[in-house]
């Protein structure tokens, strides 16, 4: 009644070994950082800096509903950004009709890549989705310093239109008018304030938006326009509606 979308999400889990396994509560778990990150109820939103504040999205309305986790036992060591866990014939695990359900595969290792997504314009396709790399999923024995869950988050915002902050290129646009321009990516823990200068203009960096690079601590907030941005993508005629 209040708008908000609960996405019914299928976990695809390929491990080689026990660790690379993910227990039931640490798929649970990263489940529970989602629906905080994407409620504003995340312990640290309180860091928002106060002139981010009237920028800051709140509750996207966007939530998140485990459906079921599909495991299979793999002999690849390591993966890489084209997909084959998308599809058994490639060795991987196929999606559960991605245009009813958000499918998340789970790799135990590729290499530097914490995780990938497709955006909306594949909506409903087979390789529709996100790939997180297993140290990295959840937060308890996950691998710092992205050890709370955010590159799910960060991939999920991928998944609903979010660009990279800095736009992926000097001075570059992510189509949200109330993140400020940015130089480039971010990485580490910054120190705020952290200023740049983009076409002659100084601006204070929002680097702690969960479309930058830090780590994982130094990350804390979607901002409105990207809300409004993701709420477009699942309403009525959004390319996710019917999810
Ligand atoms: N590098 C990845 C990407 O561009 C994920 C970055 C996630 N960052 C984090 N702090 N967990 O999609
Ligand atoms: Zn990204
Ligand atoms: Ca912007």
């Amino acid at each position: 009644a209040d708008g908000t979308v609960e996405i019914p999400v299928v976990v695809n889990l390929l491990y080689r070994t026990t660790a690379e396994n993910l227990s039931d509560a640490r798929i649970a778990e990263q489940i529970n950082v989602l629906n905080k990150d994407f409620g504003a109820t995340n312990s640290d939103v309180n860091k928002i800096p106060a002139e981010f504040a009237s920028v800051a999205a709140g509750d996207t309305k966007v939530r998140f509903r485990l459906v079921k986790t599909v495991r299979k036992s793999t002999k690849t060591r390591s993966w890489r950004t084209n997909d084959a866990m998308k599809k058994a014939s490639s060795g991987g695990i196929d999606a559960t009709d991605p245009t009813q359900y958000f499918n998340i595969w789970v790799v135990g290792d590729m290499s530097s890549i914490l995780g990938y997504a497709t955006f909306p314009e594949s909506a409903g396709q087979w390789n529709d989705g996100v790939v997180l790399a297993a140290p990295f999923v959840g937060v308890t024995g996950a691998s710092a310093p992205y050890n709370l869950g955010r590159t799910a988050t960060h991939e999920v915002g991928h998944y609903l239109n979010l660009r990279h902050i800095w736009g992926d290129a000097t001075c570059g646009n992510d189509f949200v008018a109330d993140t400020p321009t940015q130089t480039g990516s971010n990485g580490g823990s910054p120190t705020y304030p952290l200023y740049n200068t983009c076409g002659g203009v100084q601006r204070s960096v929002m680097f702690m938006n969960y479309m930058d690079y830090v780590y994982d601590s130094a990350m804390y907030m979607f901002s409105a326009g990207q809300r409004d941005r993701m709420q477009a993508v699942v309403a009525a005629g959004g390319a996710r509606a019917g999810l």
